[in-house]
């Protein structure tokens, strides 16, 4: 089984959240009864990763320290152990994309593969089993997909005859204009495994319209090679950007449960 470690990419500004993210890391926000990074952090725990490197922007990075460590501490007021990973942290200056974090994540990859989580998604199921045999399978990418009701706002998926997936498509009509309007509902959600072919990928990359290197243009690189792999993501998946979104994905947390193993 090929290596397996965690990145996780919680950089960017977070303009859009106005005055909360003022003094605070947006990751750090709450989401239900936890921090916003717990999740990601707990899915990949779940996966069987150790090794997880957090990728932050420069504003209010210490926070994140602050409340991680080194990654290995017990549930406040006597529960058991929460976290019991290793964790590397890594400052991205000026945001440049996924992409850019993907390509910071190179020397601690250490040749294996990499399983990539946007730090402001959440996921009804955590999807292990697809992450492991992702580690045991033959490289290449895995990306997972969610149908939705506004796909302008994603990068989506196109698929030829017999199904395999042959472009994806960022944001159709804003930032990938070869669409006017998203050629379907299928958005790449934000958890994404690579083998390590992916760095010759990133450092092949030029910014796309909106100056940034797209992750989106590297699942496209592995679709051309005929090495991307695509799942559909069980049960909800959101994308924790606004205030509204993390005031419902807090209640549906609490509702349903996050990061359940099927
Ligand atoms: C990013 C990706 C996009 C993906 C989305 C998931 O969008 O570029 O392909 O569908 O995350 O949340 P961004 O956060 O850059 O708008």
């Amino acid at each position: 089984m090929a290596s397996l470690r965690g990145l996780i990419c919680a950089g960017g500004e977070a303009t859009r959240l106005g005055e909360l993210t003022r003094v605070a890391n947006k990751h750090l926000l709450p989401v239900g009864r936890w921090p916003m990074i717990y999740y990601p952090l707990q899915l990949l725990q779940l996966a069987g990763i150790r090794e997880v490197l957090i990728v932050t922007g420069q504003g209010h990075a210490g926070q994140l320290i602050d409340l991680l460590g080194d990654g290995r501490f017990d549930e406040r007021g006597g529960g058991g152990p929460l976290f019991e990973l290793d964790l590397t942290y890594k400052v991205q200056t000026r945001p440049g994309g996924i992409a850019q974090v993907v390509g910071m994540a190179e020397g601690f990859a250490a040749g294996g593969r990499l399983v990539v989580c946007l730090g402001d998604n959440l996921f009804e199921y955590a999807e292990v089993a697809a992450i492991r045999e992702f580690a045991e399978g033959d490289g290449g990418a895995l990306v997972f997909v969610k149908e939705v009701p506004d796909p302008e706002r994603f990068g989506v998926v196109v698929y030829g005859e017999g199904g395999a997936v042959v472009d994806v498509v960022e944001k159709a009509g804003a930032v990938d204009t070869r669409y006017p309007a998203p050629p379907t509902r299928d958005a790449v959600v934000g958890l994404y495994c690579y083998d390590a072919a992916v760095f010759d990928l990133v450092r092949g990359l030029e910014p796309s319209s909106r100056g940034e290197l797209e992750i989106t243009d590297v699942n496209r690189a592995y679709a051309a090679r005929g090495r991307l792999a695509v799942r559909r993501t069980s049960g909800w998946w959101h994308d924790a950007g606004t205030h509204e979104a993390i005031a419902e994905i807090g209640a549906l947390v609490e509702r349903t449960g996050a990061n359940k193993v099927a």
